[in-house]
């Protein structure tokens, strides 16, 4: 059956991603993409995909009431798939206010242009929020976040991103829009922006340049891949309850520290490089303010439920997204100059 979807942030990251599934999956299907292309937008991300006839691309600002309203009328969606964010949380710490207006304000505005466009005509329509699974704040040593776990963010990112989830819930109890949230661990992949840990460091040892380990590196994350989080959109989307909220990770934890080694060795082969010639690079720095020490995810409910499983192994993942960089090298160049310097100075110096 044909729809019409707003994909939210499709020039970002993980958008990008969900767009060209999207796209390519579904050629009844028409995706509208709306991006405002802050620092993190490319529209270099979706090139392979932009002609397609079902893809349009419209840049805007989702916090823009009227501007969104006007997008509602000229579309009439029957979903919204909503990854438009500030994303970084070392920015968060930085500028927070920026995060309020884009993931709260700019969340409820979208929810509720979306309550007044569907308001007694609900059926087969759906708001999908991505969200994170940094919303359930710190674990210890042992442990993982299930869908009950009880929100307990630290940083502005993530209670920006919290407060943004508890709107969608209340819309949805509320004034009975339907609504699905997931939230997921750290993706990693292709064309991610060098301020995450992956991309970052994939520069600079690239451009030889110092590997900045925050604290003791002893911190850990779940890792996946960024394709298998779109095939989970995908998934959820399509087959997810109405009102369920769905943990998406990869069941793949690495403290920092043991990923950065295994990324120094991988980018040595790839390089052409002796063994070890990465890892003189890493270089601990003062730690980041608040630093959540563990995030792991318990993904059970969407595999028992929707059947899904990440599909890559972490080994080949990461090589798959180092060969992307290195095959990339313009893509990660257009990005070093500029803003992004700046970004990199005051954020390293
Ligand atoms: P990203 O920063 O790469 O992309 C965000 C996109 O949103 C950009 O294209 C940007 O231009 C756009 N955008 C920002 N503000 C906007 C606004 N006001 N109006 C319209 N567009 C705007 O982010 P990402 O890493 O792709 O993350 C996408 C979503 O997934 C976010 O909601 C994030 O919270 C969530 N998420 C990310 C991760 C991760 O590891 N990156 C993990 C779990 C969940
Ligand atoms: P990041 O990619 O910023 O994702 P998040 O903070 O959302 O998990 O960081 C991943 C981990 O890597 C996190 O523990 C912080 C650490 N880190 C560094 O040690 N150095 C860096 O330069 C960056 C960007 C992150």
């Amino acid at each position: 059956m044909s729809k019409t979807i707003l994909i939210t942030g499709g020039a970002g990251f993980i958008g990008s991603h969900v767009v060209r599934l999207f796209v390519n999956k579904y050629p009844d299907y028409k995706i509208v993409n709306l991006d405002k292309l802050t620092y993190a937008g490319n529209l270099e991300n979706l090139r392979d995909i932009e002609n397609k006839d079902n893809y349009i691309f419209e840049k805007g600002d989702i916090v823009d009431e009227g501007y969104v309203n006007d997008l509602f009328a000229k579309y009439n969606f029957d979903g919204v798939i909503h990854l438009a964010a500030e994303s970084h949380v070392d920015r968060s710490i930085t500028n927070p206010m920026e995060f309020i207006m884009t993931n709260v304000v700019g969340t409820v505005n979208l929810l509720n242009v979306a309550k007044d466009a569907w308001k007694g005509n609900e059926d087969g329509k759906l708001f999908y929020h991505v969200s994170t699974d940094e919303v359930y704040g710190s674990l210890g040593d042992t442990g993982l976040f299930l869908e009950t776990t009880s929100y307990d963010p630290q940083s502005p990112y993530s209670s920006s991103k919290a407060s943004s989830d508890h709107f969608v819930r209340a819309y949805g109890n509320t004034y009975g829009i339907p609504f699905v949230i997931s939230n997921c661990s750290n993706n990693y992949g292709p064309s991610q922006f060098p301020e995450k840990l992956l991309p970052l460091f994939i520069n600079n040892i690239r451009n030889g340049k110092a590997l900045p380990v925050y604290g003791d590196g002893k911190f850990t994350r779940d890792w996946l891949y960024v394709v298998d989080h779109a095939i989970a959109i995908d998934k959820i989307y399509h087959e997810g309850r109405n009102g369920e909220t769905y943990n998406i990770g990869g069941f793949n934890e690495w403290t920092n520290i043991d990923l950065i080694k295994l990324l120094c060795k991988q980018m040595d082969i790839a390089l052409g490089n002796e063994a070890r010639t990465a890892e003189k690079l890493i270089t601990y720095v003062k730690d980041r303010p608040g630093h959540d020490k563990r995030y792991a995810i318990d993904a059970n409910k969407l595999k028992n439920e929707l059947g899904w499983e990440p599909s890559l192994q972490f080994e080949e993942g990461l090589m798959k997204t180092i060969a992307w960089y290195l095959a990339n090298e313009k893509w990660m160049d257009s990005i070093n100059s500029g803003d992004y310097q700046k970004y990199y100075e005051q954020q390293y110096s």
